[in-house]
């Protein structure tokens, strides 16, 4: 049976596996959630170190920005840096083609910001978080605007999601780093993403969604039996301008 602890063992192995593809002087997307994490702590140990030099970061939330400051990772903006080298994030649900559903940690609309300005897009999990059809193990997160956001309800809900304002501890609804509500929706296993993408990029209030559509370039696993690798689309498709 598997522990906690194995899981996270797998989590943090996928992470530096993927930490290896930084090389000095990168700027780097930084990722939010509990994989994730175990990336930031192994750069930040190798520049501490000195194996790795000249490395700066764009945090994908007010939080991750905290603790890259706290780990002493030094931080740049997409304004100052808007393509990165690379980003490792983490995800909740990969496809076979490594379509992602992202957002459980509510992180959503700038990891897909800074998803669609990084060179490669490098997605670590462990083996749990692999499914046949998105939506099989767990809801798309909706990013809206709180002006008007019970009349996603019926929309939603008319695409056949079954929908939950995502709260607090406290009964208070979250409120993203933008200061929006999420609203998680529960489809099952979706037969066609591409479409459902396109209807929630078209409403206006939908500010963003959990859908990461050939973003991903690389994909680390951490399994019982070690990381093993997947490599998706090419390099470069983000515009230069
Ligand atoms: C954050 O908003 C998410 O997209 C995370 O990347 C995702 O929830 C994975 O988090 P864990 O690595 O903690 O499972």
């Amino acid at each position: 049976m598997t522990s906690p602890g194995d899981r996270e063992a797998w989590k943090r192995a996928a992470a530096e596996e993927a930490v290896k593809l930084v090389e000095p002087g990168m700027a780097v997307g930084l990722g939010h959630g509990s994989t994730a994490r175990y990336a930031l702590l192994r750069i930040a140990e190798l520049l501490r170190s000195g194996k790795l030099r000249e490395v700066v970061g764009v945090p994908c939330s007010t939080q991750v920005e905290r603790e890259a400051r706290e780990l002493g990772i030094p931080l740049t903006t997409l304004e100052e840096n808007p393509i990165l080298d690379l980003t490792i994030d983490g995800a909740d649900e990969v496809d076979p083609e490594l379509n992602l559903i992202k957002g459980g940690g509510g992180a959503l609309l700038r990891e897909k910001v800074v998803a669609q300005a990084s060179r490669r897009e490098v997605i670590v999990v462990d083996e749990g978080k692999l499914s046949p059809a998105l939506g099989t193990r767990c809801p798309v997160p909706v990013e809206v605007l709180p002006f008007g956001w019970r009349t996603h309800l019926p929309f939603l809900e008319g695409l056949g999601a079954e929908v939950t304002l995502r709260r607090g501890a406290d009964g208070a609804p979250v409120r993203t780093d933008g200061g929006n509500f999420i609203l998680d929706c529960a489809f099952g296993p979706i037969r066609d993403p591409q479409s459902l993408a396109r209807e929630l990029d078209a409403r206006a209030g939908i500010l963003g969604h959990g859908l990461f559509l050939g973003l991903a370039t690389h994909l680390y696993v951490g399994t019982p039996h070690g990381v093993s690798y997947h490599r998706c689309i090419d390099e470069g498709q983000i515009f230069e301008a």
